[in-house]
Formats: C-alpha cells, sequence, structure tokens
C-alpha cells in the first residue's frame, strides 16, 4: 500500500457549515458511502475521500465506526490508492464478511496518462483486514476486469451471499448501444468471479441512463429490491429533475437465468441531494441505506472551509405495496437532549415555531385529518431558505437559489418528520413514502414557521439534538 502524507492533509478553517450529527471527513473531500457492514461488534462506514483537498482528487477510503449508528469514531485511511491495481484511485465498493475477516471489493481507476479524465479503465479489487482498522491489498489484485463488450465504465462492486455463494453487481456500460446496464458475477470463495452476463439494461439513454453507477441489491420482504444511480435521465414533466439521480426497481432475481424483473424505475429521494448510495444488513435484520448529500452543478461553501461533503443520516428501508418507505433510523432517537415542543397545534396563517437550536432540530408533525395545504419552512432573516408545501396530493420543495422546485406526488399528508443540521436537512413524508434531502446554507440565525390557509391541526414534537 502507499504511503500518506499527512503533512499536505488539508485541514477544516471554519466550523460555520460543520455538521453536528451526520458523517463528514475530518477535513477534504467526500463523495460516495462506500463498504457498510457490520464487523465484530461495530457498524463500519466508509467514503470516498480526497484527504489533500476540498476539491475531488485521488480518491482514498475514508473510514468511520460506531456501536450504534448514531455516534462515530473516524479511523485512519483504510485504502490508498496508486498502486498497480489502483493507480488513479480507490472507486466506490462494498464489504462482506467471511468467517473472522473483513473483505473489502472496490473499483480500481486508472488513467491512460494524456492528461484527459475521460480517457480511463476501471478494475476491481479485493482488501481484507482482520481487526476492522488495518487493510491489506490481495496479492493477485486484480481480481476482475472488463468484458470485452463494456466501455471504460465499470464500476462499484455491490457485494452479498445468496446460498453458498458470493454474488456482485457492477455498474457498467455496453459497449455497443452506449447505454447503462448491470452486470452480475459469482463466485465461491470471493477471489476468483465468473461473469453472469447484464442481470437488466437501460431501455434509452434520455428515458433510462446511459450509466447505471452504484448499484445496490438485496431482499425486502421475499422481494428483491435494486437501487442504482442512472446519469443521463432528461426531466420527465416534475420527475427526474436533477443531472443524476437514485433510482430503484422491485422484483426478483433468477439467480438461474441470470436475470431480474421487475417495476419501472423510480426515484428513491426527491431533494436536490441525493447521490450513490449503499446498504447494510444490521444483526437484527434491519435494511439501513445512507447516501451522499451530493451537490450537482452547485456551489459547495464549505470548500472555502477546508472540506466538502456529508452522508446522509442512516435510513431504514421497508416495503409497502412495492414502495420503498424510508424512515430515520430508530436509534437517532438517541440524540434527542431535550423536548422543545411537544403538544397539538392549530395553523392558521403563518407562525413561528420556537426551539432552542433551530439547525440542530428534530420535527414531527401528526395530522389529524389530511390537510387542506400546509408549509413549513426555514428562513435566515427575511429570506426563505427552504419551503415546503403540502396541496392537492402534491409535495412541492422551494429551495432558495437557482432550479428552485422539486416535487412529489402523496396520498393526503399524514406526516412530516424533519432533521435539520448545520447546512443540510432530510425530510420524510406519509411514514417516509416521499423523501427529500438537501443541503442549505445559513448566514444568519434560522428561524422555523408553519403556514395553512385553512385551519390546520397537527401533533407536534420538537427535540433540540446534541
Ligand atoms: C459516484 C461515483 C462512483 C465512483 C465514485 C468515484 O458518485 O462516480 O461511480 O466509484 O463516485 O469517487
Amino acid at each position: 500500500m502507499q504511503k500518506l502524507d499527512s503533512s499536505k492533509f488539508v485541514h477544516v478553517t471554519n466550523q460555520r457549515y460543520r455538521q453536528h450529527y451526520h458523517i463528514m471527513t475530518p477535513g477534504g473531500w467526500l463523495n460516495d458511502p462506500n463498504g457498510l457492514c457490520y464487523f465484530k461488534g461495530y457498524y463500519h462506514v466508509f467514503y470516498q475521500f480526497h484527504p489533500y483537498s476540498s476539491q475531488w482528487g485521488p480518491m482514498h477510503w475514508g473510514h468511520v465506526r460506531s456501536h450504534d449508528l448514531v455516534h462515530w469514531e473516524q479511523l485512519p485511511i483504510a485504502l490508498i490508492p496508486g498502486d498497480p491495481e489502483d493507480s488513479g484511485g480507490c472507486f466506490s465498493g462494498s464489504a462482506i464478511i467471511k468467517g473472522d475477516r473483513l473483505y473489502l471489493i472496490y473499483t480500481g481507476h486508472h488513467y491512460y496518462g494524456d492528461g484527459n479524465p475521460d480517457h480511463f479503465w476501471e478494475n476491481q479489487n479485493l482488501a481484507y483486514s482482520d481487526d476492522g482498522i488495518h487493510f491489506t491489498k490481495y496479492q493477485h489484485n486484480p481480481i476482475i476486469e472488463a468484458p470485452a463488450d463494456n466501455t471504460q465504465h465499470f464500476r462499484d462492486p455491490k457485494v452479498w451471499e445468496h446460498d453458498g455463494a458470493y454474488y456482485l453487481v457492477l455498474g457498467s456500460q455496453h459497449q455497443g448501444d452506449k447505454l447503462g446496464r448491470i452486470l452480475l458475477y459469482r463466485s465461491s470463495d470471493l477471489l476468483n468471479w465468473k461473469p453472469c452476463g447484464p442481470i437488466i439494461q437501460s431501455q434509452g439513454k434520455s428515458t433510462e441512463g446511459w450509466m447505471w453507477e452504484c448499484p445496490d441489491f438485496f431482499s425486502l420482504n421475499g422481494q428483491d429490491v435494486l437501487v442504482y444511480s442512472p446519469m443521463g435521465i432528461q426531466p420527465q414533466g416534475k420527475r427526474f429533475l436533477n443531472l443524476s439521480q437514485v433510482c430503484y426497481r422491485i422484483g426478483h432475481l433468477d439467480y438461474r437465468t441470470h436475470h431480474f424483473i421487475g417495476t419501472p424505475q423510480q426515484e428513491l429521494d426527491h431533494g436536490h441531494n441525493f447521490y450513490a448510495t449503499q446498504s447494510m444488513l444490521t444483526p437484527n435484520g434491519r435494511r439501513i441505506q445512507f447516501g451522499w448529500m451530493s451537490p450537482f452543478n452547485e456551489k459547495i461553501p464549505e470548500q472555502a472551509d477546508g472540506w466538502a461533503g456529508s452522508l446522509t443520516l442512516p435510513r431504514e428501508l421497508t416495503l409497502v405495496n412495492n414502495i420503498l418507505h424510508v424512515r430515520p433510523a430508530r436509534e437517532l432517537t438517541a440524540l434527542r437532549n431535550h423536548t422543545d415542543i411537544n403538544g397539538d397545534i392549530n395553523v392558521n396563517g403563518q407562525q413561528d415555531l420556537t426551539v432552542t437550536d433551530s439547525q440542530h432540530t428534530e420535527l414531527i408533525f401528526n395530522f389529524q385529518k389530511t390537510p387542506h395545504d400546509f408549509t413549513w419552512l426555514l428562513r435566515a432573516g427575511q429570506e426563505i431558505l427552504i419551503k415546503l408545501t403540502y396541496q392537492d396530493n402534491q409535495l412541492t420543495l422551494m429551495r432558495q437559489g437557482k432550479d428552485p422546485y422539486r416535487y412529489t406526488t402523496v396520498k393526503g399528508l399524514q406526516d412530516l418528520h424533519i432533521f435539520i443540521d448545520t447546512s443540510s436537512l432530510e425530510i420524510f413524508a406519509n411514514d417516509g413514502a416521499a423523501v427529500f434531502t438537501e443541503r442549505y446554507y445559513a448566514n444568519e440565525p434560522v428561524k422555523l414557521a408553519v403556514a395553512a390557509t385553512e385551519n390546520c391541526k397537527s401533533v407536534v414534537q420538537a427535540y433540540q439534538l446534541k
């Protein structure tokens, strides 16, 4: 493994946008969550990390662990790029436990050295650890190389075990039609992998995407779920408004024919800042997902402060009528420090919600009956930073700045569950049937308010978070 030069690490110079309870780097750039697993009493989360600058750069694997999914401890960098198998970066990948050992399977990214960042190739590699802290790269890397009918896009292995064999899915682009697809591989020992071909493929560049990255695959309630991050989908009315998004399909993977048959793709989160998810199982069988609160063609104000990026909260996935429901992990109640509000309110017109620390607050609204309309907003002085409005079975999120609106349809409004951190917001509606993930940047104290044009009754809880 290459050496780190810690004298060149970038440091955080200003705390103004630092999150209080989300995973971030200690300084430097972050993107995708990687290698999620539970190993020897700890949850492990790795992340795409560039420690030398707050800009994207040669990817390392940053690493945190936690006993409870709430309090995270930074560990030494797990993977450093620059070896022959990962000369240009240790790109995204996943983890699996076999025996007493934690294995990471990740993408080696390689440039041809002509200065063109789009001129690259990718392969898949293995690293392992017995203590969950120090990792050794496998001496016979790479373990998988791209098939002949693939373009250079060949990355982000997600590995799992099924019926005594190991499987992994990879994000890929087909050479012939230049469309995104998901490739399946099989192994009996994690070292030697056999291709099983594409399990599903995009049906069109602008409708389903020209590259599918960061696949995740798991079962929920006896159904199979495929989650991935397609690139290149064009907006379709009020859908697919981000540059890229996270989509999912519910269906069935046939382990004999190697085909996945499922529902049409749906967006998982409707906010401006959500991408590149991965999930793991808790020891008691719950499916926990993290995503990256990604910026798409946006300024990242914290880059001026020596860092960039944050993961989402851990979210628990369940399946209800072929819809993925996304709820904040129940462990997060451990963040509650102080109850600010607990009681009924009648909203008629606009009113402020007074809390102790508006940027570190969890808010829950339960509506006795679906309101005619309801608005929740976050403002700094007279400026509205974020506004969420329910009306006519639609949730509309408005964010200050360019390209402000995002939408989703819901069946009435039953509840809202909102987590505010220093520079992010996560909104879960109707028991997690709809989600919005947002970054926001406030340079003045923040106020919370609610509004309704017709009398709207709700039970409200507000907790100050540690
Ligand atoms: C998604 C992604 C992955 C890749 C990683 C590189 O955000 O592009 O496909 O492995 O980021 O950092």
